[in-house]
């Protein structure tokens, strides 16, 4: 690992021929004030001479992209504002490398690139943003998430369904990877060959621009993703290598037998131990290994090189220009390898994704990130930090909602919403019941035991329940990713299949619909009101069941989570005006929720107070925002409970209530019942 400390600067490269030295006084004098600017705004001093050394550099770039000299100042104030952490950054990754202050100069390029690229809407929106740090903390952000051929074909199509989205309430929509990927099974998107186009089968980049403007204008936020830690077999860095491109081979892993491979081995987990056993693939035309944390077709991208970071920051800034407010950085935990490590979360891969922000803050400052790290608890945390991710997926909440559901017992959910649901400032969580990944028991085994719980045992437990091999259970989850060496399983499944629909349609019992329904709404009214971004899975909205038709598909059939990414059944839609169907009626049911969090301040920001009651089956916690309060409770079980009335009154501080959802009127004089899997937003009249 590299230090801070035994770092030597290698001398700059000469200046190529067309950065010379200022020529004019105006040039002179403005020099002279951003020089004194790097003095009183870097405070590492090798950071300072770098920059010293690097913003006279700049200046044939002023001059070529007639860039003027406002413009110039803006964001050269900017690079100075930001300079001190980007360098340190890159220092921490690459300062071992004996052409450093070249790979500095060119990153620094890339992030003026990106800026010069940047559409004038944008920049307004990164104005208003560096002004308002705060605005993705608002109650009034909603999300949806989707895939674009499934939901709706194609990009020129969804233009015509933001309608649909305004009906639901949503503010922030998420579209499932759709660049230019590798034919035949591409991991849903995930496979990608061309950051810089769209898949033809969905549309191009220019329909994608004109998305993201009608998105714009109906006040909805895009979110894409950056998916950095792998490209396809086929993209055009790995078809070089392929080729014998010494220079490309170094931007992967490649390995000429198995003994380093077999070395990493040792301390490796498996992610996809049904698609291959390890995490090497034999590429037959090269006659070597390449690292393949995740399918065989992803090769991982090798961020020990410099140029690799540079090319993919390029790539991210295009993305970003076409119109992003929040980009998904995909994998998180696996950017960094080191022999000996089970190359996951490893401190660099912390840095690396700083030193992205960094570039990000000087070159498209509206843009945050979201952390999509599906791992231990206390790891997921990490990623969280407005230098790092500004948001994260919340994948702890989420798999002890359904731990809850499972049990009826909120305890571990309580035990983890007390200690971890707290983060620092200006970042917050994005909360989720299902996406399109499976849903794996990412616990902490010590809070487990700290109620009582028995890691091991209650994971399985857990998914026997959710493939509904639990007696009486009303799951109808999938297994996905066995692992028949350590047991570990992972489960596939829609909201409402999971949550007992399916079961309850075919056994065509009303009283189990009913009951499978209100386990829909609750969670939803949890994830609406914890605190947090919301993310609907898109389907969710009106209980889509599991799709079993993707085993028609080769290129789908041998990953379970396809039962959980169905088709957008347009069919359906006549159906959700009408509260006698169900699909209407959870359709309803959840835009009336969007619809009061989104007019209730209590639910902007994360501020969360759990509630103590009695019963182990309920849940409670105060929501406070800018002075308003709401109480929410909520019965995780099918039979009633009571709440100690006195409990609200103190927490509320009132003696009268109004549910917000129902409309009703509670009063503190006699003990709160709350029927089966019922909640209750209440806020005091
Ligand atoms: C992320 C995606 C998942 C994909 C994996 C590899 O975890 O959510 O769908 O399989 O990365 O890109
Ligand atoms: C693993 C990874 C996660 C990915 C998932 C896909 O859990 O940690 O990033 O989304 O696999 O199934």
């Amino acid at each position: 690992m590299t230090t801070l400390i035994n770092v030597n600067l290698p001398k700059p490269p000469l200046p190529p021929d067309s950065a010379p030295a200022p020529a004019d006084t105006m040039n002179a004098m403005h020099t002279n004030a951003l020089m004194h600017a790097v003095r009183n705004g870097v405070k590492d001093s090798r950071a300072q001479s770098a920059l010293n050394r690097l913003l006279p550099r700049l200046e044939s770039f002023w001059e070529v992209e007639n860039v003027s000299q406002r413009e110039a100042d803006e964001i050269q104030l900017r690079i100075v504002q930001h300079w001190d952490d980007l360098f340190g950054h890159l220092v921490h990754l690459y300062g071992d490398q004996w052409d450093f202050f070249y790979h500095l100069e060119q990153i620094l390029l890339t992030i003026i690139r990106g800026w010069r690229m940047r559409p004038e809407p944008l920049k307004n929106d990164d104005e208003n943003r560096i002004n308002n740090p705060e605005w993705y903390q608002s109650e009034k952000l909603v999300g949806g998430a989707l895939y674009v051929d499934l939901f709706s074909e194609n990009l020129g199509e969804l233009r015509k369904q933001i309608p649909y989205f305004q009906d639901l309430g949503l503010t922030y929509l998420h579209l499932m990877p759709l660049f230019a990927v590798r034919p035949g099974n591409n991991d849903g998107g995930y496979a990608i060959s061309n950051y810089r186009s769209v898949d033809p089968r969905v549309g191009t980049i220019d329909d994608l621009r004109l998305l993201a403007e009608d998105l714009r204008e109906a006040g909805i936020l895009l979110v894409l993703d950056f998916v950095f830690n792998h490209t396809a077999d086929d993209h055009y860095w790995a078809q070089q290598a392929q080729s014998g491109n010494e220079e490309y081979q170094k931007y992967y892993f490649i390995f000429p037998d198995r003994s380093v491979p077999d070395q990493y081995e040792r301390t490796l987990r498996e992610i996809f131990p049904t698609v291959r056993r390890g995490n090497f693939t034999w590429h037959d035309g090269m006659q070597q290994w390449v690292w393949t944390t995740f399918n065989s077709f992803q090769w991982d991208l090798n961020y020990r090189n410099p140029e690799v970071f540079r090319a993919m920051l390029s790539e991210m800034l295009f993305i970003a220009n076409t119109g992003v407010d929040l980009l998904r950085l995909d994998a998180v935990a696996f950017i960094w390898k080191q022999m000996g490590t089970n190359c996951e979360n490893l401190p660099e891969a912390h840095t690396l994704i700083r030193a992205f922000n960094s570039c990000v803050r000087i070159a498209a400052p509206g843009l945050v990130f979201k952390s999509e790290a599906i791992v231990h608890p206390d790891d997921v945390v990490r990623y969280i930090s407005h230098k790092e991710c500004q948001t994260s997926y919340n994948p702890t909440l989420m798999a002890l909602m359904w731990e809850s559901l499972a049990t009826r017992d909120t305890k571990l959910l309580r035990r983890s919403l007390a200690r971890r649901h707290k983060l620092p400032e200006r970042t917050t969580w994005v909360n989720y019941l299902r996406c399109h990944d499976d849903i794996g028991w990412t616990f902490d085994d010590a809070d487990a035991a700290a109620v009582g719980i028995e890691a091991f045992g209650h994971r399985q437990f857990l998914n026997a329940f959710y493939t509904g091999q639990f007696e009486g259970s009303f799951a109808r989850g999938v297994p996905f990713q066995h692992n028949p060496d350590n047991g570990d399983m992972r489960i596939s499944g829609t909201l409402a299949s999971l949550a007992g629909l399916e079961q309850a349609i075919e056994a065509d019992r009303d009283d189990w619909k009913e009951l499978a329904i209100r386990r829909i709404l609750l969670l939803n009214a949890m994830m609406l009101s914890v605190g947090g971004i919301p993310l609907v899975y898109l389907g969710e909205e009106w209980g889509a069941l599991n799709d079993y038709d993707f085993v028609k598909d080769p290129a789908k059939a041998g990953d379970t989570r396809w039962v959980h990414r169905p088709k957008m059944q347009w069919k359906f839609l006549d159906e959700l005006g009408d509260d006698g169907s169900i699909r209407g009626r959870i359709y309803r049911s959840i835009r009336k929720l969007i619809a009061i969090r989104k007019m209730t301040p209590a639910f902007g920001g994360l501020d969360m107070e759990l509630l103590i009651l009695e019963s182990p089956h309920l849940l409670g916690y105060v929501r406070q925002h800018e002075g308003n309060r709401v109480i929410v409770v909520a019965n995780f079980c099918e039979h009633p409970q009571q709440i100690d009335s006195n409990r609200l009154r103190t927490a509320g501080m009132g003696r009268f209530f109004e549910d917000l959802y129902s409309g009703q009127t509670i009063t503190t004089s006699h003990p709160l019942e709350l029927g089966p899997y019922e909640f209750m937003w209440l806020h005091r009249v």
